[in-house]
């Protein structure tokens, strides 16, 4: 009897807790920083975190919650310029869409892919803009029945200009009296900066006092050791997290004036990040435009290919099977691990025609490059060749394989005891176990499972 009654108990207070929230105020919702990790991998469980499925299944609850929500994007969502990153930028702005942002910063590697591949329809934010460019200049909110300004900063010295033609990003020395001017004329009831930019800068736009809270984008490429706070001499603002694997939020209270939040951990000025791990599932709605992504990518897989078939020479690259006869037991070893089945691995995802996870789970997919030390002469010819091409066409080169780690064998199987391959060093390991493909590796420990001499 006495769970139930605590049971009514926790209801009514969840509600007594809920309510105001729900009722009076806002919840502001940032995020960005994709940098094209739209999916994570699921290489490794510690590193399984983020993702724009992920992403669309906590704001889908979130808004359930919260009627009133503004969620803003602090940009540099996209991947590095390439075929594969074009389809990325198709599906990111499918999912940017359906999140329906109130702002969205222009980003460096928005920037970079060219903004002309800006979606129009999305609200590309940039307050700093020249003249000579014709994003959203800033973002008025009416939430609660009051007004809301929120501003976009971008630093020059994350984008390239021409330095002959004049800027096409103002400076802050520029935009900071401006600005002030502005805010005090329309005095909004809150104002937010999206930033990135220098610590000068930053320290600019806190000296001034226009912002009632400024939210900076990542400044840290490393996903296994998340930053959450910029620190500048006038104190510390959050930072969202890298590679989206985490939502940043907070409840804006309009009546008293003040944010705050029930995340999982707490961040500067009142918001908290709620980290996008394993157990989220994955956005009913949005998981037909990745299962459209994945046929494309197996589309331009094939149409390379043709185009890589044609030119493709002899592969400095062997397989394994023909090692066993003079290397039995390292066979045998090899056989047993989990390297000899990373093909397979990647098939049960239906990722085995995406090269950015072949690259690790194959042979040879990218040109060969010899050590800088060392190359066999009987080698030098097959610099920046490749292996596999398919599973069809190159049935031998599937999984992670001896010459993964000990380089092309062609001529060592030529010439047995004179051309006789380099040991790896342990760095050979860290070219695939790296990052959130592998947060657990350790030489020590991992070497014995797979040691054969
Ligand atoms: C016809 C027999 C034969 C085949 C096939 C063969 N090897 Fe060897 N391998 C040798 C011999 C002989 C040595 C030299 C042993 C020595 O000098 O102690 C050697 C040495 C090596 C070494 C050690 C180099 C060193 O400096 O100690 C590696 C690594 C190696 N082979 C890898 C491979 C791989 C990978 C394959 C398959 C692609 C392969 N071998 C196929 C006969 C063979
Ligand atoms: C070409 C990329 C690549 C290289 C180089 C590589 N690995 Fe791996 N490794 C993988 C992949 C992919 C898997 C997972 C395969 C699977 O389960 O499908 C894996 C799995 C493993 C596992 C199994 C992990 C476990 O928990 O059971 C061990 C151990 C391992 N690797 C050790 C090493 C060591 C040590 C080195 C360096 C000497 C190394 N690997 C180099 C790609 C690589
Ligand atoms: C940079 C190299 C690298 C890339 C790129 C890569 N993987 Fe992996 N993958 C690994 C390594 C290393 C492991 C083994 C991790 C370990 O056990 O520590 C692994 C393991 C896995 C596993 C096995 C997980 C398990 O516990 O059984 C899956 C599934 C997987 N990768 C899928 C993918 C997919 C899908 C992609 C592309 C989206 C991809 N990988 C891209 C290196 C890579
Ligand atoms: C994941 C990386 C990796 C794979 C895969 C791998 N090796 Fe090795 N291999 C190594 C490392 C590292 C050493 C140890 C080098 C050292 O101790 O300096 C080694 C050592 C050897 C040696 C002994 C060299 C000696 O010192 O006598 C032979 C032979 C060898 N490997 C053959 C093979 C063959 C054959 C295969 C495939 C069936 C294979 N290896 C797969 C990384 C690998």
């Amino acid at each position: 009897m006495g769970s139930r009654g605590q049971l009514l108990t926790s209801g009514l207070l969840t509600l007594f807790l809920l309510l105001p929230f729900s009722a009076f105020s806002t919840r502001f919702v940032f995020s960005g920083d994709l940098r094209g990790e739209i999916k994570p991998c699921g290489c490794a469980e510690e590193g399984d975190m983020g993702g724009l499925l992920r992403q669309a299944t906590v704001l889908r609850e979130q808004r359930a919650t919260s009627p009133e929500l503004a969620y803003l994007n602090l940009g540099n969502n996209f991947p590095k310029p390439s075929e594969q990153g074009n389809l990325k930028v198709r599906l990111i702005h499918t999912a940017l869409r359906q999140f329906q942002p109130a702002a969205i910063l222009v980003g460096p590697n928005e920037w970079a892919y060219g903004l002309n591949t800006l979606d129009p329809e999305l609200p590309y934010l940039l307050s700093n803009q020249s003249e000579r460019l014709d994003f959203l200049g800033r973002k008025r909110l009416e939430t609660d029945g009051r007004h809301v300004e929120i501003l976009g900063f971008l630093s020059s010295s994350l984008v390239y200009q021409n330095e002959n033609d004049p800027p096409l990003v103002k400076s802050v020395e520029v935009v900071v009296p401006e600005w002030q001017a502005d805010l005090t004329k329309t005095k909004p009831a809150l104002s937010i900066l999206l930033f990135r930019g220098t610590d000068v800068e930053l320290e600019a736009f806190q000296r001034s006092g226009m912002f009632d809270l400024i939210v900076s984008g990542s400044t840290n490429d490393d996903e296994l050791k998340q930053v959450m706070a910029r620190k500048t001499k006038r104190g510390e603002i959050p930072m969202i997290p890298t590679k989206g694997q985490g939502l940043v939020s907070g409840m804006w209270d309009a009546q008293a004036g003040t944010i705050r939040s029930s995340g999982e951990m707490p961040l500067p000025e009142g918001l908290s990040v709620d980290w996008l791990r394993r157990d989220v599932v994955d956005d009913p709605e949005l998981l037909p435009e990745f299962q459209t992504y994945n046929m494309e990518v197996k589309e331009l897989f094939f149409t390379n290919l043709d185009r890589m078939d044609k030119q493709q020479q002899e592969s400095p690259f062997v397989g394994s099977t023909v090692c066993q006869a003079c290397h039995a037991e390292a066979f045998s070893i090899w056989k047993d691990s989990r390297h000899s089945h990373a093909f397979a691995t990647l098939e049960t995802q239906g990722k085995h025609f995406d090269p950015e996870c072949l690259e690790c789970h194959v042979v040879g997919l990218k040109s060969w490059k010899p050590s800088p030390d060392w190359v066999s002469p009987a080698l030098k010819s097959f610099v920046g060749r490749t292996g596999f091409l398919s599973p069809q066409l190159t049935p031998h080169l599937i999984n992670v394989q001896c010459e993964n780690c000990h380089g092309p064998a062609r001529a060592h199987l030529a010439n047995p005891s004179a051309e006789k391959p380099p040991h790896p060093a342990r760095a050979v390991c860290t070219s695939c176990h790296v990052g959130s493909h592998s947060p657990s590796f350790n030489f020590k420990s991992y070497w014995p499972k797979i040691r054969h001499k």
